[in-house]
């Protein structure tokens, strides 16, 4: 057989395996096969030298009419592959756009902290403003200064966490009033939201850690009424325009006098349920007309400044609102009971 002949042989079988060539992989193989260095065209090229001088030409335009075409070939059947793996890639990577998306959780705010903001902005709409204090607190702050010195018997209501025999972690917030009136002079009407901490056995009713909001109003002619005005309007605001208000004597040594607010049970309206212990009144702050002590305490001219002052337990109001009946449940972080308040 001539070597056209055997040319035009291998060319054919190539033509032939590069249809079957099925991926880039097996083109590859196959382009090293017969196109590489050591493939069988450069074969023909190696052979040449045994050729007859005259002959040499022909074969050589032979040899390279070949290689054009199987290169051509070649790139043909390579574009035609890629788009093939291409093809199936996209296929594999395919999103269904259309499939429902996975729920993310979302949060929500802590219901306490909630009912602190509530009361805030219920205070921040009638011009107080809002400041915060330490929770490692003086005794002279948590104490002294609100009228209850050494051995003074209102200490034994507060069940007092000591670090050491003169610094407490706060029961109250009520020291931040002294620590306003530290730094501030009448007209004064600020609210201070905070932490506070007692000894405590806990109950359904009681926390060793717990919120509670204090109020101060300092100016001139400062009276009950003025107590009286505010905190109903408080109230109301909280918890419906339609509450009743009811203010009762209760004692607190840093002021005098000293009431407790206590609305009408929205749960059973008045008429006495579990909640409000079948007396129709909810208790809801502890309040009074600033000690004149307290203000001499912090230079303030008693004769011509009066002020009210007020606290209360965000948790308190929260658990009467939403008629929860274990004050402990707040702080659980159980997210079954938290979730309840979306
Ligand atoms: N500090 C009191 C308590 O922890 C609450 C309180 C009562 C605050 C009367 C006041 C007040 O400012 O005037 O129970």
């Amino acid at each position: 057989m001539s070597i056209q002949d055997q040319v035009a042989e291998m060319q054919q079988r190539a033509l032939g395996e590069l249809e079957t060539a099925s991926d880039l992989v097996a083109l590859d193989e196959w382009r090293l096969k017969y196109l590489g260095k050591k493939g069988e065209l450069t074969g023909f090229l190696r052979s040449m030298g045994s050729l007859p001088a005259e002959e040499r030409p022909v074969v050589g335009q032979v040899v390279n009419a070949a290689r054009k075409l199987l290169e051509e070939a070649d790139g043909l059947r390579q574009t035609r592959l890629q788009a093939i793996a291409l093809d199936q890639r996209l296929a594999a990577d395919r999103v269904d756009v259309t499939l429902p998306g996975r729920p993310v959780e979302t949060g929500r705010v802590h219901i306490i902290t909630r009912t602190m903001r509530e009361i805030e902005s219920a205070f921040k709409a009638m011009g107080f403003q809002v400041a915060e204090g330490p929770e490692v607190e003086l005794d002279f702050y948590n104490f002294e200064q609100l009228n209850m010195p050494p051995g003074h018997p209102a200490r034994s209501m507060h069940d007092t966490f000591y670090f050491s025999e003169s610094v407490v972690l706060r029961t109250h917030t009520s020291p931040n009033q002294i620590r306003v009136m530290e730094k501030q002079k009448p007209p004064i009407r600020v609210i201070v939201p905070g932490k506070c901490y007692r000894s405590e056995a806990t109950d359904a009713t009681h926390d060793f850690m717990f919120y509670q909001v204090e109020g101060l109003a300092v100016d001139r002619n400062v009276t009950l009424a003025d107590l009286r005005g505010t905190l109903t309007d408080f109230a109301r605001r909280l918890f419906g325009a339609e509450r009743k208000v009811r203010f009762r004597c209760d004692y607190f040594p840093y002021v005098e006098p000293g009431v407790d607010l206590s609305i009408d049970c929205m749960l059973c309206g008045g008429k006495g349920c579990r909640v409000c212990k079948y007396s129709g009144w909810l208790e809801i702050l502890g309040a009074g007309m600033v000690h004149p002590q307290v203000l001499r305490n912090v230079d303030i001219d008693s004769e011509k400044y009066s002020g009210f002052a007020f606290g209360m337990g965000p948790s308190r109001i929260a658990l009467l609102k939403y008629g929860i009946d274990d004050i402990r449940q707040f702080f659980r972080n159980d997210l079954r009971f938290l979730e309840q308040f979306a």
